[in-house]
């Protein structure tokens, strides 16, 4: 008999539970430690997700002192590099929750740690699992548009700002841009094979999350809630990019990939003020080409499908450790994703276009 998988989780806020509750329903699993900085919090999770193996702990250092295979970090994202790099030294595979980190930098030492220690370091983004982001992909790595030129990613929330930790600078580090940006900025790189990005030129604002009208806390907001980028990529691929928690408009227009023989419009799903971006699955994918010299719209089959995205991929991270395999959605890839954050944010402070600097081997 195989031997059981002991997970621990850091930081036991909202998203925990979703992690708790997929490593729950697996076979040879348990989450067997659960840290919260805040002192009991940890025992009431184990309490409330009925994890009976689980000890608590207040300080994360000492779960790290326990024997387990893994351990998810789900604490905000200015926790997110020292307790990664803390794990991966104490010889832990790490389920890191998104965005990668805060900085650039911080990604780049998180990674340079996951090499040095071979031990994985995966980022949440469960979106990779849609069968249709798959679908989207495979159409663009096929070839079948010719060569990428230009795209377009993002989306817009008509009224979708989170409150808590997720507006404040010193806790999350960015707003909109890190939040729901990186989906769909994963979305679109993870298509394009992970192009290194180059230059950036950004603006971003928060004209609605520090208006009282629209925003409880408007008083602790200060982070971005729109931005909109074009960045450069090696291989002369342009990206536009644009994201908004808040604006008066419906939409701020679909994924479209132009390639020089053919181009494919992706829409978000769902509807109401919180849809409009690449957070979760996908409502349809047009291909746009020529055929027989007529100007030809075809559509793509979306996969009407059950997977339960946040389930698959704590599954996937906890089947790879168990394998032996490399991580599904590597920091070393990430690092890339996070650079265009970082850029984005350094380029709206400034005023200017910017460069991006990645380091050995991530360049
Ligand atoms: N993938 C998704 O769909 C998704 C959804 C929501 C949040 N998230 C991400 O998950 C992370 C957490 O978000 P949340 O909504 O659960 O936040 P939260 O504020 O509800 O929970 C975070 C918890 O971490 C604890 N914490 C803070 N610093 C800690 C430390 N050093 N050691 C141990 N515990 C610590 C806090 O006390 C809190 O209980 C964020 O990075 C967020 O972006 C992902």
């Amino acid at each position: 008999m195989s031997k059981t998988l002991k997970i621990g989780i850091i930081g036991s806020g909202g998203i925990a539970g979703a992690h708790a509750k997929a490593y729950k329903q697996m076979l040879g699993v348990e989450v067997a430690a659960v840290a919260d900085i805040i002192p009991g919090r940890a025992g009431q999770f184990i309490e409330h997700w009925e994890l009976p193996h689980a000890k608590a702990y207040d300080d994360y250092r000492q779960l790290l002192d326990t024997e387990l295979d893994g351990v998810s970090i789900c604490t905000p994202n200015v926790a997110h590099f020292q307790t990664t790099v803390d794990a991966l030294n104490a010889g832990k595979h790490v389920m890191l929750e998104k965005p990668m980190s805060v900085t650039l930098e911080e990604a780049v030492t998180m990674a340079e740690t996951a090499l040095k220690t071979g031990y994985m370091l995966n980022i949440g983004f469960q979106p990779r699992y849609d069968p249709n982001m798959a679908i989207i992909r495979d159409l663009i790595s096929s070839g079948e548009l010719g060569k990428v030129y230009y795209v377009e990613t993002g989306g817009g929330r008509r009224r979708g700002m989170p409150g808590g930790t997720f507006i404040r600078k010193d806790i999350a580090g960015a707003g909109a841009m890190a939040d729901i940006g990186c989906y769909s900025l994963d979305m679109a790189m993870n298509a394009l094979g992970y192009p290194k990005p180059l230059t950036v030129s950004a603006f971003t604002s928060n004209h609605f999350g520090t208006n009282p009208l629209y925003h409880k806390e408007a008083d602790k907001f200060d982070v971005e809630d729109f931005g909109v980028a074009m960045i450069r990529f090696e291989g002369d691929i342009v990206l536009n990019f644009k994201i908004s928690w808040a604006m008066h408009m419906d939409s701020l227009g679909a994924a479209l990939f132009l390639g020089t023989n053919a181009g494919l419009k992706v829409t978000p799903s769902g509807s109401g003020p919180w849809s409009g971006v690449f957070d979760g699955s996908v409502g349809s994918i047009t291909m746009f080409h020529d055929v027989q010299g007529h100007h030809t719209e075809s559509p793509i089959p979306v996969i009407q499908h059950q997977t339960d995205l946040f389930h698959a991929k704590v599954w996937d991270f906890a089947e790879a450790v168990r394998d032996g395999r490399p991580a599904p959605i590597p920091g070393s890839q990430i690092v890339r994703n996070q650079a265009v954050i970082d850029g984005i944010i350094r380029s709206a402070q400034t005023k200017k276009e910017v460069d991006i600097f990645l380091p050995s081997p991530f360049a």
